[in-house]
C-alpha cells in the first residue's frame, strides 16, 4: 500500500509527456517484477509503440546505454494481444505466449523474440481508459519473475494492482498531454515566423537533450529522483529555446539569403526575448528554460552571443549589442547541451534552404567543433549514446 501511494505521488509530479510514459513503464513493471514491457499509445485507430524496456537484455549492454527498440505501429483490432486490449477496452493475463488457445481471435506475434533473441513467456496486458471510455493506450508487461528470478506467470492478485495503476497513469497522461500540447502550441507561435522551428524539430531537441543529461549525470552521479526531476523539466524548456523567435519580424527570418550586419543583431535578440519570457521565475522550468533561452548560442570557446549583456532592464523592444562572450562552464549546463541538440537537429535534417547532411558529415561537423563551439565532455557523451539519439530521430520524423 505504501508503495502504491508514493508511485501515485511520483507519477502525479512529473509533468512531460515522454519522461511520464518511460515513468509508467518503469514503475508498472517493478510493482509486478515483470521482466520486460512496453507502451503504445493510441493514434486514431493504431497503436503506436512509445517505450520498451526489458532487463534481461539491458544487463547484455555496456553501462549507459540503452535498449534499442524499432518504432512500430499496430492496428487497433482483434488479431494481436495489444490491439485487442485498446479494441475491447479489457485486460488479458496470458500463462504461455506460445500456447494461445486457437479459439482466441488474437495471436503471439513471434517477430520481436526471433531478432532479439529473448523468449517471451507471460504477459499482463493493460488498455489506459479514461474516465470518458476513451482508450489511451495500452500497457504490456511482459515475463513475470518469481522471488528466485525464474520467469513464472502473472497471479491473479495482479491484476487489481496494475489496474489501479493503469488509472492513475491515465490521468497523469491526460495532463502531460495538456501540458504537451500548450508547448507545442508556444513553439507553434514562434514556427509561423520561423518555419524552421516545426513541432517534430522541438520534440527531437527536448528529447536529445533529456539524453545527452541522462549519460551526463550517471557519470557525475547524481542521485536517482533528482536526475528524473531534471529531465523532466529540461525536456519541456529545451522545447522552447527559440521560442524568443515570437518577437522577431518575419521580414528577418524569411529572408532568403545572408542577413546584412544590422539584421543579425536583430536576429540574435531571439535569445533574450525569450529569456524575458520566463524572468519572473516562478518554478523550475522558469529558471531553466530562462537559462536555455538566452544562452543556447553561446560557444564553448567564447565567441557565441549574446554573451554578457543587461538584457533585464532593457526596453522590450531594444536591441542591445553583444557583449563579452561566456565561456565554458559560464555557460548554464543546460544551454551548453541544448546547443549541441539544436546544432545536431539542423544539420542531420533537410530544410527549405539547404538538403539534409550525410551522418557521416554531421558527425565529423561534431567532432571538429568539440572545444570550440561545444563542451568537449558532452560531445564525447554524444558519441556514447548516438544509437539512443537515431533512436529518436525516428520517433519524431518531420513530416509527422
Ligand atoms: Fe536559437
Ligand atoms: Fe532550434
Amino acid at each position: 500500500m505504501k508503495k502504491i501511494l508514493q508511485i501515485d505521488k511520483d507519477l502525479n509530479k512529473i509533468q512531460d509527456l515522454d519522461i511520464l510514459l518511460e515513468r509508467i513503464l518503469y514503475y508498472a513493471r517493478d510493482a509486478v517484477s515483470a521482466d520486460a514491457g512496453s507502451i503504445y499509445i493510441r493514434d486514431g485507430q493504431e497503436l503506436e509503440i512509445k517505450y520498451a524496456q526489458n532487463d534481461s537484455l539491458q544487463q547484455q549492454l555496456a553501462e549507459g546505454q540503452k535498449l534499442n527498440f524499432s518504432i512500430f505501429r499496430i492496428p487497433v483490432n482483434e488479431k494481436t494481444i495489444s490491439g485487442y486490449v485498446a479494441a475491447k477496452s479489457t485486460h488479458l493475463n496470458i500463462k504461455d505466449m506460445y500456447n494461445i488457445s486457437a479459439d482466441r481471435p488474437y495471436s503471439f506475434n513471434t517477430h520481436y523474440d526471433q531478432t532479439s533473441g529473448y523468449k517471451t513467456v507471460s504477459s499482463l496486458t493493460f488498455p489506459l481508459i479514461t474516465n470518458q471510455g476513451e482508450v489511451l493506450g495500452v500497457l504490456q508487461l511482459l515475463n513475470a519473475k518469481s522471488p528466485k528470478g525464474n520467469i513464472v506467470s502473472f497471479k491473479k492478485t495482479d491484476e487489481p494492482f496494475v489496474l489501479h495503476f493503469a488509472s492513475t497513469a491515465t490521468v497523469a497522461l491526460q495532463r502531460a498531454r495538456m501540458t504537451r500540447t500548450l508547448l507545442l502550441r508556444m513553439t507553434k507561435m514562434a514556427e509561423l515566423r520561423d518555419p524552421k522551428e516545426t513541432g517534430a524539430h522541438v520534440n527531437r531537441v527536448g528529447s536529445y537533450a533529456c539524453e545527452i543529461y541522462e549519460a551526463w549525470a550517471h557519470k557525475q552521479h547524481i542521485p536517482e529522483d533528482t536526475l528524473q526531476k531534471q529531465k523532466d523539466t529540461l525536456r519541456m524548456a529545451a522545447m522552447l529555446h527559440d521560442v524568443g523567435k515570437v518577437g522577431i519580424s518575419d521580414l528577418i527570418l524569411k529572408k532568403p539569403g545572408r542577413f546584412n550586419a544590422d539584421e543579425y543583431e536583430i536576429m540574435k535578440s531571439h535569445t533574450y526575448v525569450g529569456a524575458r519570457l520566463f524572468a519572473d521565475e516562478e518554478s523550475d522550468l522558469d529558471s531553466i528554460a530562462k537559462d536555455i533561452a538566452i544562452s543556447h548560442h553561446e560557444n564553448w570557446d567564447g565567441s557565441g552571443y549574446p554573451g554578457k549583456i543587461e538584457w533585464e532592464n532593457a526596453k522590450p523592444d531594444e536591441i542591445l549589442p553583444s557583449g563579452v562572450g561566456l565561456v565554458k562552464e559560464e555557460i548554464p549546463l543546460y544551454a551548453r547541451i541544448v546547443s549541441l541538440a539544436d546544432v545536431f537537429d539542423a544539420l542531420s535534417c533537410q530544410r527549405v534552404y539547404k538538403e539534409a547532411w550525410t551522418e557521416e558529415n554531421v558527425m565529423e561537423e561534431i567532432k571538429k567543433c568539440s572545444g570550440s563551439k561545444f563542451d568537449p565532455q558532452l560531445v564525447d557523451i554524444f558519441f556514447e549514446i548516438l544509437p539512443v539519439l537515431k533512436q529518436v530521430q525516428q520517433k519524431y520524423p518531420d513530416n509527422h
